[in-house]
């Protein structure tokens, strides 16, 4: 068998090829006034980042034997709303932060004005992918889709998870608080890409709990591995600036936990997640590689 950071590694590779593919077709510039804003959309979704989420779809989905070319266009679909969420969280208004996945922010490389439309132009991209007949002939499961997505991406999801993180800002918050912010603000989308893959496989919700456990549990252990990358990690290789959390006073998993108890916990969930995969085979190897990945990572 081959080695298993060598699969996940080489899926990853693919994942983001095809995804920087997705977008460039996607994002072809016009030669009108919007030029800078398809600039900027590209900047900000070609060459970078980890492609997690679209990862966890194509895993997912490859349980129930998804068609790839679906899957990818779900993965970004779900990857437009995560992006269109860092523009806008590195944003003066937000975080205040020069550089992400290496390279300039988009307001920093543009202006905030354009950094604001690019982001309002991926939300609304992210749909339109979804909704379209490529990505699934039946029109119930593009519902279902746009549906899950929405709910992800809104106030009971990420943008709401960023709210309550702008509060932990100078709050005393208690850990059930933290976890509910932290499973809002990053957790949302991680699960939204893990429930996407069983919905393209049709496989009914009451048959969904132990992808939905894993989703879960993975999506706080990669939040508190953010949160150590955060404080132990290298500007270099995380392409963004670190030891912001704790000069912003900011209540996370770190400032309730201490390093070390933050590290055991996240330890025990990537465990709990793989348990949550007991009845698969080694069909689900690369979801179980990704729940180990979520932690060890780097950046
Ligand atoms: C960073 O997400 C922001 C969080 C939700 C923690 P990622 O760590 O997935 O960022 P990229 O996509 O790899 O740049
Ligand atoms: C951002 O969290 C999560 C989003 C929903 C964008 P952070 O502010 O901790 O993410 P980084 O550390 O800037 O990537
Ligand atoms: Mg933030
Ligand atoms: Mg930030
Ligand atoms: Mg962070």
């Amino acid at each position: 068998m081959a080695d298993a950071s060598f699969v996940l590694a080489s899926a990853m590779k693919n994942i983001a090829a095809e995804v920087d593919q997705q977008f460039d077709a996607l994002l072809e510039i016009p030669d009108d006034p919007r030029a800078d804003l398809y600039r900027a959309m590209r900047h900000a979704a070609i060459g970078g980042g980890k492609r997690l989420r679209p990862l966890l779809v194509h895993a997912t989905a490859a349980l129930y034997g998804v068609k790839p070319e679906q899957s990818l266009r779900v993965g970004t679909a779900i990857e437009c709303i995560h992006v269109y969420s860092l523009i806008h969280d590195d944003l003066p208004a937000m975080d205040d932060d020069d550089m992400r996945r290496g390279k300039p922010t988009v307001h920093r490389e543009f202006d905030e004005a354009t950094a604001v439309l690019a982001g309002d132009c991926l939300h609304a991209l992210a749909f339109e992918i979804l909704a379209h007949e490529a990505t699934h002939r039946d029109s119930h499961v593009r519902a279902e889709l746009v549906f899950e997505l929405a709910r992800a991406a809104g106030p009971a999801g990420m943008a709401g998870g960023q709210m309550m993180d702008l509060k932990a800002e100078g709050a005393t918050f208690d850990l059930p608080t933290v976890t509910r912010l932290q499973a809002m603000k990053t957790g949302a989308l991680i699960s939204c890409s893990v429930e996407s893959g069983a919905i393209l496989g049709r496989i009914p919700p009451e048959a969904r709990t132990g992808i939905r456990g894993y989703a879960h549990d993975i999506g706080l252990a990669f939040q508190i591995a953010d949160d150590i990358i955060d404080v132990e990690g290298n500007e270099e290789l995380a392409g963004k600036k670190l030891r912001k959390d704790g000069d912003a006073g900011k209540e996370t998993f770190l400032s309730l936990l201490g390093l070390e108890r933050a590290r055991e916990q996240a330890k025990m969930l990537v465990e709990q997640a793989i348990e949550h995969l007991r009845d698969f085979g080694d069909e689900a190897d690369l979801l179980r590689d990704i729940a180990r990945f979520t932690l060890a990572r780097n950046h």
